[in-house]
């Protein structure tokens, strides 16, 4: 199977700037490879501060003449560009495969996913209310209206190069705000690939920006956003010790802040749950793309009494499992997104092993297909010094922790500086309500591993990061509220 592309023209590797497509300020460019063969497929805009202030020259001028538009012109335009998205979805997942590595038919959930984003805004950008507040005193009249707080700095990961950037681009551009956007250095080129249909969708020029960078001058750009008071809004997913960092920056001038950051997740599987559903949802949740999200269990603990049990059909599940590149119809779970990727991996592995951990399947680089590969893995006989509890692996391994009691179960699933999502199985209701209310986290899977979806606030607590992506809280984001009170009524 090739990845050659139908639209050649969703190629992108300039710039996109006030509607124009150019190179880096200084002609710089970097390399965008394909992880599961280490191959060049691109080179793309290296830009730097130049870039990034002409990038928001542009969405600041933009700004009066896009937040004035009617709601429903701005949702027309959004609807167009979800329709375009999903027109071109076998480009835009090839693409995917290509930067990302993930298999074809993740790609393609990925685009749907993402565009769903796209029509949940179009709707939501007409059905922004403000207040006419009861009257407090005769003669005054009082209310509250909802505002887009002004141009919005985007900066997106490589996990998700569709859904990611459309998640916080849609909902920004509902509010009526104007955004610049930095994607991964890993994975521009879907990300550019979108903004090219946006312009075809007829979003005027200046109201989407987009600049790539490598790791390096990334930094650099985001800086200049970091320092520009006309930048009121950051919108991050990422690591948290970049959250934490932006945090600081951001305070200079104030900007609101989004912050979709690192995770832990503990899986819980009672003794009460229902096997063959806990391992189910286990392997969606774990297992997908390639168990490089932030919300994969990174923690599974199994009630003792069924924990040898447990263990025994997960094991069989994630042996059958195929690995392979997105070229192969078959694979199931891709290569790791680079080196740095994998090394952790093995890090996290090898060390767990030396501490006691056994392996039932898999535990080790798959170097027959490529550098990034590694199994899928369980393991047995975690425990707490283990470098899983401390550190989000972002990989392919599933550690099974031991527990007694359900007291035991949320002490430890909860004792991580982490809060985005937590799972449990159980078929117990007392229980449910119990410990649902219990996890510290933005996300609770009830016998669910499933949990996206465009329709629900997706967020964290504690250091996961604050503010919310998807549903009717996720304009919430982009809008500030304003209240008037006028006088001289009576
Ligand atoms: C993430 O891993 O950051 C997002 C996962 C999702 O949207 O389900």
């Amino acid at each position: 199977m090739s990845l050659a592309l139908t639209r050649g023209d969703l190629i992108r590797r300039h710039n996109f700037i006030d509607g124009l497509w150019a190179g880096a300020f200084d002609g710089a460019c970097f390399a965008v490879s394909n992880p599961a063969t280490s191959e060049t497929i691109a080179e793309v805009a290296d830009s730097g501060t130049v870039d990034a202030r002409a990038a928001t020259d542009a969405a600041a001028r933009a700004f009066p003449g896009w937040r004035d538009m009617l709601a429903r012109e701005r949702a027309e335009i959004l609807r167009r560009w979800h329709a375009l998205i999903v027109a071109n979805t076998e480009d835009l997942a090839r693409l995917m495969s290509m930067e990302q590595g993930k298999p074809l038919t993740e790609s393609r959930g990925e685009v749907a996913y993402g565009a769903s984003y796209v029509a949940w805004f179009a709707d939501e950008a007409i059905r922004i209310y403000g207040d006419l507040i009861p009257q407090q005193q005769r003669g005054k009249r009082m209310s509250a209206v909802k505002e887009p707080v002004g141009v919005v700095a985007a900066i997106t990961p490589w996990n998700f190069p569709l859904a990611m950037i459309v998640r916080k681009i849609a909902p920004a551009l509902a509010a009526g705000c104007t955004v610049v956007a930095k994607p991964a250095e890993d994975t521009p080129l879907t990300a550019l690939a979108l903004a090219a249909l946006a312009q075809e969708a007829g979003l005027p020029d200046g109201v989407l920006n987009m600049v790539s960078a490598s790791r390096a001058q990334g930094v650099i750009a985001v800086a200049d956003w970091l320092a520009d008071p006309r930048v009121r809004k950051i919108t991050f997913t990422g690591s948290t010790p970049v959250g934490k960092h932006l945090a600081r920056e951001a305070a200079g001038t104030l900007k609101r802040l989004s912050l979709e950051l690192g995770g832990n997740a503990p899986f819980i599987v009672f003794d009460d749950a229902d096997l063959d559903a806990a391992v189910t949802g286990l392997m969606a949740a774990k297992f997908r793309n390639g168990g490089q999200t932030c919300v994969c269990p990174n923690r599974i603990y199994v009630q003792g009494s069924v924990y040898t049990d447990f263990a025994n059909r997960l094991a069989k599940r994630v042996a059958a499992l195929t690995v392979g590149p997105a070229t192969d119809p078959g694979a199931q779970i891709g290569p790791m997104i680079n080196a740095r990727a994998v090394d952790k991996i093995a890090r996290h592995v090898d060390e767990a092993v030396q501490r006691g951990a056994t392996v039932l399947v898999g535990g080790r680089r798959l170097t027959e297909l490529g550098a990034n590969f590694y199994a899928p893995t369980v393991l047995t006989d975690a425990n707490d010094d283990m470098l899983f509890c401390s550190e989000e692996t972002f990989g392919p391994i599933a550690p099974l922790f031991r527990f007694d009691d359900e007291a035991q179960a949320l002490r430890l699933a909860n004792a991580t500086p982490y809060g985005l999502a937590a799972y449990f199985y159980t078929q117990d209701v007392r229980r449910i309500n119990r410990v649902a209310g219990q996890l510290e986290a933005g996300v609770v899977g009830i016998n669910e591993g499933a949990v996206s979806s465009e329709a629900a606030p997706f967020g964290g607590v504690k250091e996961s990061g604050y503010g919310r992506e998807g549903s009717k809280y996720g304009l919430d984001d982009y809008l500030a509220v304003k209240y008037m009170c006028q006088g001289g009524l009576n």
